[in-house]
């Protein structure tokens, strides 16, 4: 653990345990609650520490007490995954050059509030950064699976982690065995090492996904220091108290954090300003009040509109988009005519193959075992041949149906559905193709119109810097600001060809 830390500095909290204390008529799944007194009246730590326990002591029974700006139940708060860093303007190539400009960040320190940090990832290497910038006041503490000797560096110069706030609100002992965990900075969900490296991760030669994808990665800023405050448990996917995001801010405020950045979100709908239940919205105040970058993603509750979260005009909030990076998959039918597909396969080009399209049956067009997400193939009909099915709108159409013709032994899929950007991952290895409906269906046609329809899938090249128009994410959550329409949200960040994920563990 690190050393002593006054209690509070900017935005105290209090864990009050025990009934009904400073909280009239509000509800909350547990005791804790937060005690929001503003700013900081003085600086003399003692004093305040004095001064927070005189009230702790003199709370319990009654509803009212001078200093206290509001009482505000713990909230559970949501993972998201935000944006893609190296987007133009921000191009080691760009003319502009505001990278070299900036130094490629050295010298700032972005702090991070996420799952923690798996520091073994290259991308948080060391290497060519500057010392530890002398504004810096925080501490890297150890605890399960995280040493601060051997895991800060002059990368990640900071880390701790806030388990209360969650502890309270989870309401029993986090078992680590059911949900992978470790009681340290240490990152078990995988989303904390994607964003502290998407912010400024420093440079890795030679990552791909398969030979897909080929290149350097990097953070926005590769020079830059990350400070790590874990506040999002492995538990459903990743929540975190808005108890624990609270005293994170305030310890990253005293640390010296120049810019924060959170890809942490609530739900739709969000609570209504009157009630300040947004704890990011209230600890992000009093950062940039002391001139700290707050970044925040707008979470991925798209394609609705009225879904942007963040939306206090003090954040910069961004939303996701499209890429101008793409995986040309071709697939030649028997008649020699071409349609490139996407997908990303890698493997050997299949040769020819008898190409099978599994019929309907009954009145239901979209009976069970038709449609990708359905699929109902045994080895009689599709071993050695390629699929064409046709999905509904149903997230994960592609992976099941490939893992459902694989298994008969089929030697490849060809799905028809519904065009967007984003690239559904299919089985490890297996040739697999997405096309969209109108093509789809030129391919059904040259089945129907041929004795024997026999088709050969190619293994997907890479190609960056496909002239398109970024389109927001279809799963990022976007404007009007649900809140107060006037303040405008979302920035949206064209974001260009970078595969996080490689470096996610190791
Ligand atoms: C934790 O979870 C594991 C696996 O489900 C179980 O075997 C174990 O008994 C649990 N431990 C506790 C203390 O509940
Ligand atoms: C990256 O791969 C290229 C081509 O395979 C190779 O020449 C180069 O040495 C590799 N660089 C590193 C740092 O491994
Ligand atoms: C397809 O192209 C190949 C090579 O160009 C050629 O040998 C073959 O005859 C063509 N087949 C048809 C059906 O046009
Ligand atoms: C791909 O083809 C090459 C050359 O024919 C062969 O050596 C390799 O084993 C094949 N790879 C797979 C995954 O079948």
């Amino acid at each position: 653990m690190g050393k002593p830390r006054p209690v509070c500095a900017l935005v105290c909290l209090l864990f009050l345990w025990g009934q009904g204390m400073l909280m009239p008529k509000v509800e909350a799944t547990s005791s804790v609650h937060i005690v929001y007194l503003g700013g900081k009246q003085h600086d003399d730590h003692i004093l305040t520490t004095n001064s927070h326990h005189d009230m702790l002591a003199g709370v319990v029974g009654r509803y009212e007490l001078p200093g206290v700006i509001r009482v505000i139940p713990n909230s559970l708060h949501r993972l998201q995954t935000t944006r893609s860093w190296d987007f133009l303007g921000l191009s080691s190539h760009s003319p502009v050059k505001t990278l070299h400009k900036s130094n490629m960040g050295d010298g700032v320190i972005i702090g991070v509030l996420d799952t923690g940090i798996w520091p073994e990832s290259k991308a948080f290497s060391d290497e060519g950064l500057g010392p530890i910038p002398s504004h810096w006041k925080g501490v890297c503490e150890s605890g399960t699976g995280f040493e601060a000797k051997s895991h800060c560096n002059r990368k990640i110069i900071g880390a701790r982690w806030f388990v209360d706030g969650f502890l309270a609100e989870y309401g029993q002992p986090l078992n680590t065995s059911e949900n992978r965990e470790f009681f340290s900075p240490r990152d078990a969900n995988g989303h904390g090492t994607h964003t502290a490296s998407t912010a400024a991760g420093n440079f890795v030669d030679n990552v791909s996904y398969r030979g897909l994808g080929l290149g350097t990665i990097r953070g926005g800023a590769p020079r830059a220091q990350v400070a790590i405050y874990k506040v999002c448990w492995n538990v459903l996917g990743g929540l975190c108290a808005s108890a624990d995001i609270l005293k994170a801010f305030d310890e990253a405020i005293h640390d010296g954090v120049d810019v924060l950045s959170l890809s942490i979100g609530s739900s739709i709908p969000l609570f209504s300003d009157i009630d300040e239940r947004d704890g990011i919205a209230t600890g992000s105040f009093h950062a940039v009040a002391k001139g700290i970058t707050v970044v925040c993603g707008a979470s991925n509750d798209g394609p609705s509109g009225q879904t942007v979260q963040n939306t206090a005009p003090w954040i910069l909030t961004v939303a996701a988009s499209s890429m101008d990076r793409a995986f040309p998959t071709p697939i030649t039918l028997g008649n020699n005519k071409t349609f490139q597909g996407k997908g990303l396969y890698s493997g050997n080009d299949t040769g020819f193959r008898s190409l099978f399209y599994p019929v309907a049956k009954g009145l239901d067009p979209n009976s069970a075992g038709y449609v990708c997400q359905s699929l109902l193939v045994d080895a009689s009909t599709v071993a050695g041949k390629v699929v064409l099915c046709f999905a509904s709108m149903t997230p994960g159409a592609v992976r099941s149906a490939a893992e459902v013709v694989k298994e008969a032994g089929g030697a490849g899929l060809i799905v028809a559905k519904n065009p967007s950007e984003a690239l559904s991952p299919c089985t490890d290895g297996f040739p697999c193709t997405e096309v969209d409906f109108e093509i789809g269906t030129q391919i059904l046609f040259y089945i129907r119109s041929t004795r024997s329809p026999v088709v050969k899938l190619s293994p997907s090249k890479t190609i960056v810097g496909k002239p398109v128009l970024a389109k927001v994410a279809h799963f990022s959550s976007r404007g009007p600001n649900s809140i107060a329409p006037a303040i405008l949200k979302v920035k949206m960040l064209k974001s260009k060809a970078i595969l996080h994920n490689a470096i996610h563990f190791n």
